[in-house]
């Protein structure tokens, strides 16, 4: 499925923390000016989907995670973490040419990151040598209307302060 992506830099964002979602669950996430459904399905991996159903615009959130996929509440449609439709009771059948919008998903550091785009322009950048509790000892969240790098810099770049702002 084609992905409008205007507005937002395409890079990786924080969604929530990797301890706010366990096997079996989901939640609302508001984004890019969006609703989307994250969940966990049973395998472990993440999935990252638009929030309204396209068949008839139900809430996924009111559905529930099945298997490694979220399912809808109103006619049970079961959506993949890629948002192909996987099977559909009333035909007992996939379609998987009908699709919701998804976006590719990864996790580190305790965190779970959406990539704003239809494929990954580039791997989240890891440091092997600081994973685990070495880089990332406390997750907090925060909700702001902004790309991901620009509070990351504001935090770490502290000698700009006094070039830039006089501060
Ligand atoms: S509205 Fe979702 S399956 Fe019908």
């Amino acid at each position: 499925m084609t992905l409008k992506t205007e507005g937002y830099p395409k890079t990786w964002y924080p969604v929530a923390a990797s301890s706010d979602l366990k096997r079996g669950q989901h939640q609302a996430v508001r984004a890019f000016g969006a609703d989307w459904v994250l969940f966990r399905g049973i395998s472990g991996e993440v999935g990252f989907l638009r929030r309204h159903c396209p068949h008839m615009g139900a809430d996924l959130v009111q559905g529930g995670v099945c298997e490694n996929g979220i399912e809808c509440p109103l006619h049970g449609w079961r959506f993949s973490r890629m948002g192909t439709c996987d099977h559909i009771p009333s035909l007992k059948k996939s379609l998987p040419h009908i699709e919701t919008e998804s976006l590719p998903c990864h996790e580190s550091f305790g965190v779970i990151f959406v990539f704003w785009g239809e494929s990954p322009e580039y791997e989240l950048p890891i440091l092997p040598h600081l994973e685990g509790d070495l880089i990332c000892s406390h997750v907090y969240k925060i909700e702001l209307d902004t790309e991901f790098h620009t509070p990351c810099l504001n935090t770490f770049d502290l000698q700009h302060f006094e070039r830039i702002h006089d501060r």
